[in-house]
Order: structure tokens, then C-alpha cells, then sequence
């Protein structure tokens, strides 16, 4: 029992190491032809691999270029923005002159005729020279004649030339008087 189990195990190799021999050779044989079709094969995968690398940085540029245009497009339009605020600015004040500017050299021609034209008199001998106070003296004196608050022996004479005068008006007066 045991030799046969032995010639049948002999058997089966010499069997498998024939049938491996012949693969083998047939194998090594055609080694040649296969290394010829591999080669061919591989061609035509590689191929289109470096095309598709080309064409990456092709597609970036254009990329690129299509956002340096419309950069460029948007600080051209900013530009007409700015240009447009610009003579839009100066349309809107060429039409606010209608709001009439504050001219203090014409508020106090009225003045002069006691102040003096450019208030260095002592007003009918009484008043202090105004050019020389300051300009908030001035400021508050005025509104102290307005209000009943300020003044000496002539101080209702005076009330009656400041009474319409605004605030506003009152510092253009002291702006063109007191330097
Ligand atoms: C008719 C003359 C006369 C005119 C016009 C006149 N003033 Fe006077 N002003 C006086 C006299 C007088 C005083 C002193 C009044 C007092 O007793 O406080 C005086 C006082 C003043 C003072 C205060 C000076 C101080 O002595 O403390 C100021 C400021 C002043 N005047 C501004 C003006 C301004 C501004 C005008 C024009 C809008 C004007 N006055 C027009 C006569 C005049």
C-alpha cells in the first residue's frame, strides 16, 4: 500500500514537472513576441497621458487670462464710476450757490458807519474798540444785545442794530472784523 501511494506521488510529479517544462519553454519562446506587443501596447496608453499634460497648463493660462480681463474690465468700470461721481459732485454744488453764502463784509457795512470800516472806532465815544476783542467777546457780546443781557448806557441803541442777525452771522461779521 505504501509503495504504491510512493510510485503513485513519483508519477504525478514527473508528470508535473514535464507539463512545467513544456509551459516553461513554450513561455520563453515566444518571450520575444510578447515583449514586441507589450511595447505596442504601451504606446498608445502612454499617449494621451502627456497630451492630457500639455493641455493642463494650456487650460490654466486661458484661465488666467479670462480673470486678468475681467479685472481689467472692473477697474475700467470703477474708473467711469469715479469719473461719473465726479461730474455728478460737481453738478449738485454748481447748483447749491442758491443757498445764498454768508458775506460778512456786507453784514457789517451798517456797522462801520459807528465801528469805524474796519472797527477800530470808539462808537459814539462810548463803545470799545471791537477789532481789538476777541472773537468770542465779540460773539457773546453781540448775543448779550440780543437777549437783553449785555451792554452799558447805550445798549438798547445796539439791540436794535444785531436783533435779525442769525448766529452764522454773527461769526462771519467777526471773521471779517477780528483777524
Ligand atoms: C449807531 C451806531 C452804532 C451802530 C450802527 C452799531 N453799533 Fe455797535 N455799538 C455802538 C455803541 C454806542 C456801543 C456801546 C453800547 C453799550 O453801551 O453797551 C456799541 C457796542 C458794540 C459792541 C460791544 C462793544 C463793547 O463796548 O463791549 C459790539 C460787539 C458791537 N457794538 C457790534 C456792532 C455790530 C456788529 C454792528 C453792526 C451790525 C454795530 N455794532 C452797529 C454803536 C453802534
Amino acid at each position: 500500500m505504501m509503495q504504491n501511494k510512493i510510485l503513485k506521488m513519483g508519477r504525478f510529479y514527473l508528470i508535473s514537472s514535464i507539463t512545467a517544462s513544456v509551459l516553461l519553454s513554450g513561455c520563453f519562446g515566444g518571450e520575444d513576441k510578447k515583449q514586441a506587443s507589450a511595447e505596442v501596447a504601451v504606446k498608445p496608453v502612454e499617449q494621451p497621458k502627456v497630451e492630457e499634460k500639455v493641455e493642463q497648463p494650456t487650460s490654466v493660462t486661458v484661465t488666467d487670462n479670462v480673470v486678468k480681463d475681467a479685472v481689467e474690465k472692473v477697474e475700467a468700470v470703477k474708473e467711469e464710476v469715479k469719473d461719473i461721481t465726479v461730474s455728478l459732485e460737481k453738478e449738485v454744488k454748481a447748483t447749491l450757490p442758491t443757498t445764498p453764502t454768508i458775506d460778512g463784509a456786507k453784514l457789517y457795512a451798517k456797522c462801520a458807519s459807528c465801528h469805524g470800516t474796519n472797527g477800530e472806532k470808539v462808537a459814539l465815544n462810548v463803545s470799545k474798540i471791537i477789532k481789538d476783542l476777541s472773537k468770542d467777546n465779540f460773539i457773546s457780546a453781540v448775543k448779550g444785545y440780543q437777549s437783553g443781557t449785555y451792554g452799558g448806557t447805550m445798549k438798547t441803541l445796539m439791540t436794535g442794530q444785531v436783533k435779525s442777525l442769525t448766529e452764522d452771522e454773527i461769526k462771519a461779521i467777526a471773521d471779517y472784523i477780528i483777524k
